[in-house]
Formats: structure tokens, C-alpha cells, sequence
């Protein structure tokens, strides 16, 4: 039977249907798989992220009780290696607890696994988080991994591209819409004079949701991910599959579906949701203000030849402005009391 759905739908199938999803059955954040992430490059990577939170938690003046909340934790290298670093930091490690918000209940299994000594909670939505101390929440690659929707205007009408399936067979087609149903969610304004859009509205309802705890908490949160900060929009819809680009209409379940996030908008959304922006940058300038290239020369310090090979190869890697250094940016954003700029 011919099916005909939203591209967002689409995605969100392809991507997290129950044991036929992408990140819902065996996938790997290494370089045995589709991609690899920083956490899964560098462990410096991870280390500076701990570096800059205990900063934060300083700078908020070293609250007794701290709740940090990984978003999306992939294989749990990252939280492994901030947990492993918390520990040489004693009054900051006695002062927190670790939370994991993942979906993916077979993610949630390797996960666990990899850091079952460890004390951790963990929450399937985050509409279960229920906390009254201090928090920062952290998403590495999180955003990207929503489902988007694109709206195109082709002579003054708008259009929204649906994926047509039939078995294994698929085509994306564009569906004449009126425009007004996208008002609320995008803001005429933004709207006006554009003649492309991608955006994912299950992400702005998950970011609507996580403004109301930050406030709440009076936290604050740090995305690391890949994307653009200019005003317009591109599509920049891609498949990716054993590290190259990949046709989305194919090997449904079998390809990471992703998109560049426009950090512009994302920006608007979280002040729309009522937070302050503190900084965006990119991964290379974040990490190096933050020190990085010192802790690598520390670390390889009387170290054999290839050691050190091997870590400026990786160091490399996230900070080079043409590998992941410029393409990524981080992003803080917090509860409207917190001016913390560190690191950008
Ligand atoms: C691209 S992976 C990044 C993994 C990890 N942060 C890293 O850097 O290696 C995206 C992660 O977000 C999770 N995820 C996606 N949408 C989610 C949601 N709405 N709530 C919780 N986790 C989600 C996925 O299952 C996966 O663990």
C-alpha cells in the first residue's frame, strides 16, 4: 500500500521505531560505525568539558547539591570520562549526581554496561526529570538527531516535502500548505521573507520542556553540535552511512538521518522559551580558550613518539578548522540570573 507522511515522520521512524530505528538497534559512535563523535575521538575533548562545568558549578558558588544531566549519551563515553575526571576534584565531586536522559532503550543497555560502576539515573523523557537542586544539562551531537520538517515558497505559495512510500520504493514530494499552521510555532516574523525553512518541531517542544527546568533550577545548558549561525536556512538534510554521505530513501532503519543545526534559530528558541544566551562559538575556539593545547603538551610530556602522535593526530581532528573545529559551535544558554562566559 502507498504511504504518504511528513518528511519529519519519516525520520522519526527511520530513526527511532521500536527495534527497526537506527539508533534503536546495534550502532556504534566509533569507527567501526556510520560516524564518529568527539567524546569517541579525544579524551581531552571529554576532559575539558568536566573542566568547564566545574567552573561553572564554582562560579554559581559551589551549590552543596549539583544535578548535571547528559542529553543523548550515545555510547556513555562522554559521561564515563566526565565521571572519571570529576573524581580528582573533591568537594565538586561530592556536590554532584549524574543523571542520562536517553530514549533509546537499546543505547540505555550500552550505556549501562559501560558505566555500571557508577552511580547514575536514568530518564527515558524528560518530562520524568524531577530535581530541586542547582542543574546544567549537556547534549554532545544531541540536536542533529531530531526529525526535521522542510517548507519551501515556489511563487508566493508554500510547500511542505513528503515522503511518498511504496514498499521500498520512495520519493520526496512537495504538498501545497497554508503557511498560518507554522505562525505560532515559527513567528510570522521569521517567517516573512524566506523562501526555505527546515526546522524540527519535536525539538522545539523538547527544548520548550527543558527551558521550564532550567528556570526552574536556575541552570543553564551547553550544546556541542554541528551547524551554521547565519539568519537564512539551507538544506542541509543528509544520510550518513560508514562515513559518507548516504540517500535517506534508502536502507530505511539502516542510515543515520541528520541535518546541520541553524544556530540562529536555535538561539531565538531559547530566548523565545525565556533563556539567556551567553555565548556561541566554535568547538576550536571553545576548546582552546579552555585550554586544551596546554593539557595535550602536558599530557605528552616524556611520552614515547607514536603516544604523542596519536593524541595530536586526535587533538587535531576536533580543533582543526577543517576538520570538526569550525563546523561545530557550542552554544550556553541559562536561567536569566547566570552571566557565565567562560570558554567563549
Ligand atoms: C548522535 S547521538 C550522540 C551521542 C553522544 N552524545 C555522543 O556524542 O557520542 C544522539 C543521541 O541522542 C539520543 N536521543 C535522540 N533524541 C532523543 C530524545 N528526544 N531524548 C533523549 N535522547 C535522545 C539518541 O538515542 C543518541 O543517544
Amino acid at each position: 500500500m502507498k504511504k504518504i507522511i511528513t518528511l519529519d515522520k519519516f525520520i522519526y521512524q527511520a530513526l527511532y521505531e521500536k527495534k527497526k530505528g537506527y539508533y534503536t538497534k546495534n550502532i556504534s559512535f566509533d569507527k567501526h560505525g556510520d560516524f564518529i563523535t568527539s567524546p569517541n575521538i579525544s579524551v581531552l575533548f571529554s576532559e575539558i568539558i568536566t573542566i568547564w562545568i566545574i567552573m561553572y558549578w564554582q562560579n554559581i558558588g559551589r551549590p552543596k547539591k549539583f544535578d548535571l544531566i547528559e542529553l543523548g549519551a550515545g555510547n556513555g563515553e562522554m559521561m564515563f570520562q566526565i565521571i572519571n575526571t570529576s573524581k580528582i576534584f573533591s568537594d565538586f565531586n561530592n556536590a554532584i549526581n549524574f543523571y542520562i536522559i536517553e530514549k533509546s532503550d537499546y543505547l540505555k543497555k550500552v550505556q549501562k554496561k559501560k558505566l555500571y560502576k557508577f552511580k547514575i539515573k536514568w530518564i527515558n523523557n524528560i518530562n520524568k526529570f524531577k530535581s530541586k537542586n542547582k542543574c546544567l544539562f549537556l547534549g554532545n551531537e544531541f540536536l542533529d538527531a531530531f526529525p526535521i520538517k522542510q517548507l519551501q515558497k515556489i511563487k508566493n505559495t508554500w510547500y511542505e516535502k513528503y515522503v511518498h512510500e511504496y514498499y521500498e520504493s520512495r520519493t520526496i514530494n512537495n504538498k501545497k500548505i497554508n503557511i498560518k499552521k507554522y505562525h505560532n510555532i515559527l513567528g510570522i516574523e521569521f517567517i516573512k521573507n524566506k523562501n526555505f525553512i527546515e526546522f524540527s518541531p519535536s525539538l522545539i517542544n523538547f527544548i520548550k520542556k527543558l527551558s521550564i527546568h532550567v528556570k526552574k533550577c536556575y541552570g543553564g545548558v551547553l550544546f556541542i553540535d554541528y551547524g551554521y549561525l547565519k539568519k537564512s536556512m539551507i538544506n542541509s538534510l543528509q544520510g550518513v552511512k560508514g562515513h559518507k554521505k548516504y540517500n535517506i530513501l534508502l536502507d530505511k532503519g539502516e542510515v543515520d538521518i541528520t541535518h546541520l543545526i541553524n544556530f540562529y534559530f536555535l538561539k531565538k528558541i531559547l530566548n523565545d522559551n525565556g533563556l539567556n544566551v551567553n555565548g556561541i562559538t566554535t568547538q576550536g575556539n571553545f576548546l582552546r580558550k579552555m585550554g586544551i593545547i596546554e593539557r595535550a603538551e602536558l599530557l605528552s610530556k616524556n611520552k614515547i613518539f607514536s603516544y604523542k602522535v596519536n593524541l595530536y593526530n586526535r587533538l587535531k581532528r576536533i580543533i582543526d578548522k577543517k576538520e570538526m573545529g569550525d563546523l561545530f559551535k557550542v552554544i550556553f544558554a541559562s536561567h536569566k540570573s547566570i552571566k557565565f562566559k567562560k570558554g567563549f
